[in-house]
């Protein structure tokens, strides 16, 4: 028996959180209304509606479009705090938000808007819930290299700021192989790397992220259960997945939670973490996600000790500060 109270007191660290996906409908009203942007929705049940995706393009198209009510700098301040209210609400002492400038830069909304905003609301979150966080800066893999490498030299200035960089959007048909160069000079500048792979994607783009784009955590990862050579190769090199239950159902990357790999993934030694992903569209926080898992029989008690954990190890905090949330 798991209560709820345990659920939400654990203290736990959010790794796999876009923040242009935690944009709730009655916020992206709200910022229509304030910037005059029309968007092709009459209420925020209508958009709720709009939700019925069932593969990650399908939400893409959706979450792109919904994207565009974001402008000025006081609203990715806005959204960012509604976030980290609502994280620090579920017992989240420190996340590592990704952002996807481009996003936001094709819609001549500059970068520097986007990082503005985004920092203001972290140090308001800071002095507001005391809660500690990364961010991590991703590239749209649905386009080209020379985008990224635009990407990169725009955070120029900002690159104390940013921890990371990561890979998102379309899988299927964009392999991680496609970013190396640009990863390679992420890393060179001192940037953490992760990836999405293995959500759509085949095991061999899990591979292709280790090998090539020198991953130091891998976001979903699913699929990577289908080689049995390289899930022991995860096990072995302690690399952290992070695993989103209720994305992986809406997205229908599983087609039910009981059939849910997170108790497989926790089987085969694999440092697994819980994370929320988009969530103001996939129907909830990172303990909505926790509480699901619970529900279909998922995890136990213990398992929600070791995922909690997990979410630390897997920070890129450094240990002076990781020492302070463990
Ligand atoms: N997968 C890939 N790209 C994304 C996602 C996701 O779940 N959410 C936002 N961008
Ligand atoms: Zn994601």
């Amino acid at each position: 028996m798991v209560h709820d109270t345990f659920i939400t007191n654990i203290p736990k660290a959010e790794l796999h959180l876009h923040i242009e996906g935690s944009l709730e409908p009655e916020l992206m009203f709200r910022l229509a209304k304030r910037n005059r942007i029309s968007i092709p929705f009459q209420s925020v049940e209508d958009v709720k509606k709009a939700y019925n995706f069932n593969n990650l393009q399908d939400f893409l198209d959706i979450y792109y479009a919904g994207a565009s009510v974001l402008q000025t700098a006081e609203d990715f301040h806005d959204l960012a705090t509604a976030y980290f209210a609502r994280a620090a609400a579920d017992g989240v002492t420190h996340t590592e938000i990704f952002f996807d400038p481009q996003t936001h830069t094709t819609r001549g909304i500059p970068f520097d808007v986007v990082m503005e905003g985004l920092l203001s609301g972290i140090a308001e979150a800071k002095a507001q819930h005391g809660i500690s966080v990364l961010l991590i800066m991703c590239f749209l893999r649905h386009l080209d290299e020379d985008s990224a490498f635009a990407t990169f030299k725009s955070a120029e200035k900002w690159i104390p700021h940013i921890s990371g960089v990561g890979l998102d959007s379309s899988e299927l048909g964009h392999p991680p192989s496609k970013f190396a160069r640009v990863f390679a000079a992420a890393g060179s500048a001192g940037l953490m790397r992760v990836a999405h792979a293995g959500e759509e994607g085949p095991p061999s783009y899990v591979v292709e992220a280790l090998d090539l784009l020198n991953i130091n955590r891998l976001d979903h990862g699913n699929r990577a259960l289908e080689d049995a050579a390289l899930t022991a190769r995860l096990a072995r090199e302690a690399m952290t997945l992070t695993v989103c239950p209720l994305s992986n159902l809406k997205l229908c990357v599983v087609d039910n939670l009981n059939n849910h790999p997170v108790n497989r993934m926790l089987d085969a030694g694999l440092r697994v973490t819980i994370n929320s992903d988009d969530p103001a569209y996939f129907g909830g926080y990172i303990n909505d996600n926790f509480r699901a898992l619970v529900a279909a029989g998922k995890v136990s008690r213990e398992d929600i000790i070791t995922l909690a954990r997990n979410s630390f190890l897997g920070s890129f905090l450094k240990d002076e500060d990781l020492a302070t949330q463990i």
